[in-house]
Order: C-alpha cells, then sequence, then structure tokens
C-alpha cells in the first residue's frame, strides 16, 4: 500500500508537470513539443528535413505494444524497414499485419528475443547478422515494470535485466554493424535508449551495481528508475566511445511522456485505475509519446547530437547523477565484467 501511493504520489506529481507544459502547448527549439506526434515530426516540410528513410533499417525493440508499436507504424510508415525483436511472435505478426494494412509496402522482419536472457540477445544478435542487412537505426524501447522481486535465468534482477542488461548487450553486439553500415552508406547510424523521467528519482547513495543487481530490499519503482538511469548513463558512456573512435553513429535517451500503456498493468487496480481516469484528458497519447523517439530517429535537426536527453522532441535536463561521466563509465565497467562472467556460465 505504501508503495502504491508513493506510486501515485510520484506519477500526480510527473503529471503535474506534464500537464502544465502540455497546457501552454508551447513547442519547443525544435518546432515541436509535448503535443506533437509522431506522424507530425516525421512529416517532410519546409522547415524541417528527415533522413532518407527508404534507405534505412531500424530495429525496435518493445514493438508489441504501446509506444514501440506506434514508433514501428510510423518508422514503416515512412518507408523504414522495420526488424522487431519480439518474445512473442504471434503478437508481432499482429502487429507487422496491422503496419501492413496501412503501409502495404512495409518490409518487417520478425525474429525472436527474449531481452531478459542474455543468451537469446545473442541467439537474436546472431540470427540478425546473418540475414546481411544493413543496421541504422537501433531503437531500444521494451521496458518492465516489476511489482515483485524476480530474477532472469542469468540470476539478475527482472526489471535490471529486460529495461538495461539486455539492451547494453544488444549495443554490443550491433555496435560495429552500425558502424560498418554508416561507414558504407554515408547515412548516420542512430541509437536511442527509451528511458525516463523516473530516473531522477534515484539518490546516488542508492545507485550500487550489486543492489541493482540482486535488491535486499526490493522496490518495484526503484528498480524501474534505477533501470532507467542506468539506461542514460549507457547513452552518455557509448556516446563517448563513438565520438572518441569518430564513429558516424550518435546515441541519445529519451524520455517519452506518461501515456498509459502496458507497462502499468502491474499497478491495475481501482485506486490506480481512478487517477488514470482522472487524468486521462491530460496524459499523452501513444502517437505523442512516440514523437520523442520518432524526432531524434529521423530528423536531420538532430544529425550529429549525440550523448544528449531529450524529451517533448527536444533536448532536455537529466538529473547531476544521469549526467556523471565517472559513473557511466564505472556502470559500463562493471556491465562488461558481469556479461562476461554470466556468459561464462553454462546457460540451464
Ligand atoms: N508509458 C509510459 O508512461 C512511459 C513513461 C516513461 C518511459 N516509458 C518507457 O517507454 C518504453 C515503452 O513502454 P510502453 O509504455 O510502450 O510499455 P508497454 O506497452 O508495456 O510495452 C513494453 C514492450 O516491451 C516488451 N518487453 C517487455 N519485456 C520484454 C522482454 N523480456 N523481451 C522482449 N520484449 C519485452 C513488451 O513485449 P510483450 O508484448 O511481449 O509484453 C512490449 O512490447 C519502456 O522502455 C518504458 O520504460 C514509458
Amino acid at each position: 500500500m505504501k508503495e502504491t501511493l508513493r506510486y501515485l504520489a510520484g506519477i500526480a506529481i510527473i503529471v503535474m508537470k506534464e500537464t502544465l507544459r502540455y497546457l501552454a502547448g508551447i513547442a519547443g527549439p525544435s518546432g515541436y513539443g509535448s503535443n506533437s506526434t509522431a506522424e507530425q515530426v516525421t512529416q517532410h516540410s519546409s522547415s524541417s528535413s528527415l533522413l532518407p528513410c527508404h534507405h534505412l533499417t531500424a530495429i525496435v525493440t518493445g514493438a508489441t505494444s504501446g509506444i514501440g508499436a506506434e514508433t514501428a507504424r510510423i518508422l514503416a510508415k515512412r518507408g523504414v524497414r522495420i526488424v522487431i525483436p519480439a518474445r512473442d511472435l504471434k503478437k508481432a505478426t499482429e502487429v507487422k499485419e496491422c503496419i501492413q494494412k496501412e503501409s502495404p509496402e512495409a518490409e518487417i522482419v520478425l525474429l525472436e528475443i527474449d531481452l531478459s536472457s542474455l543468451a537469446s540477445v545473442k541467439r537474436f544478435c546472431s540470427e540478425f547478422l546473418s540475414l546481411g542487412l544493413p543496421l541504422n537505426l537501433l531503437i531500444n524501447n521494451a521496458g518492465k515494470f516489476s511489482q515483485k522481486l524476480e530474477f532472469s535465468e542469468d540470476k539478475v534482477e527482472m526489471t535490471f535485466a529486460t529495461n538495461y542488461l539486455g539492451h547494453f548487450m544488444l549495443t554490443e553486439l550491433l555496435l560495429e554493424k552500425m558502424v560498418e553500415t554508416a561507414a558504407h552508406t554515408g547515412i548516420q547510424g542512430r541509437i536511442i535508449n527509451v528511458s525516463s523521467v523516473i530516473h531522477s528519482w534515484v539518490k546516488p547513495e542508492t545507485f550500487c551495481f550489486n543492489q541493482l543487481l540482486n535488491p535486499n530490499n526490493y522496490n518495484g519503482t526503484d528498480a524501474y528508475a534505477q533501470s532507467k538511469l542506468a539506461n542514460i548513463l549507457h547513452t552518455k558512456e557509448i556516446a563517448r566511445q563513438l565520438k572518441a573512435r569518430n564513429a558516424r553513429v550518435t546515441m541519445n535517451a529519451v524520455h517519452p511522456g506518461i501515456v498509459k500503456t502496458g507497462i502499468i498493468r502491474d499497478h491495475k487496480g481501482f485506486v490506480t485505475d481512478s487517477v488514470f481516469f482522472l487524468t486521462s484528458k491530460l496524459l499523452k497519447t501513444t502517437p505523442q509519446g512516440a514523437s520523442t523517439t520518432c524526432y531524434v530517429a529521423l530528423s536531420q535537426q538532430t544529425e550529429g547530437v549525440s550523448g544528449k536527453y531529450f524529451a517533448d522532441c527536444n533536448e532536455s535536463n537529466c538529473s547531476a547523477l544521469a549526467n556523471d561521466e565517472s559513473q557511466a563509465h564505472m556502470l559500463w565497467k562493471q556491465t562488461r565484467a558481469l556479461i562476461r562472467t554470466r556468459l561464462r556460465q553454462p546457460v540451464t
């Protein structure tokens, strides 16, 4: 109950802040704002142009529902070839059919993945790489909120395993393909980590690697916030490394806004449902929730922009902890070491 009240209070604060901006309806320097939809931000106009979509291939994780499904729909509509990694291929087939109903020319490839499993991520990457496709965009969008403490098959807390570790591994195994594609095509590659404003709730003293893997006192909201902070730190560190090697690939993090999607299904209940019912007109719609990702992925305005955090289709500020370069580097080193040891263990 205490956990639910804390969650609801947090949501209420975020919703109030979002609401003021949303109601003001003011567009930022990009020309877009909190109420822009993914469709609007990817329309060619005299003031904004896009990457050459018909030459692009994108991997969008978590495209079987919510923000990811809308991201995939819009990118496909603009002509991008979409690869959907999914743990439920039946659901992915339904999304594919739905997209192709609207965009019959859309090329959509479905492959299996369970992001909470390092072995599964590795399998997905070998399968994808064996297809010989280029890779221009990697959208690390899938996400999970877990009310109860659960562990992945690699013995890592499930939220952290899914939201952070799986995407970390995916990025590691696909990075060279992206660098190669960018060098070959001359089109800048882009990696996007879908994070959340909730990352700013994490206090430095509570952000400890061993506790992220195996928390003593589990709290679903804290675990989710920490995984979203890790997404930004990952973004910062890889962006720094890509710059250092002069690679034509950028990496940015986004906060999509508060959208009533499957991610909050763990919070079902009368109180939660009532709060969402009362504020429903003020939350973002799913097309609005997918706009920042689509903007950062396709706009020419974000060419060369890397290591940044975006919200409402504009560059925004993340927390001081998320901006801490030494924290980002340490987390990267600890994660690499963990993956090495976990993958040495036989997978049961
Ligand atoms: N909604 C919001 O208010 C909000 C706010 C801030 C940030 N975000 C972020 O936005 C992103 C998208 O969330 P959403 O709101 O669209 O949630 P959603 O509707 O629940 O979608 C989550 C997606 O992630 C996939 N997924 C979960 N666990 C997976 C796993 N182990 N392996 C592979 N795929 C997995 C789900 O696949 P299945 O279909 O198989 O379940 C689904 O496609 C998340 O990163 C979330 O943290 C959302």
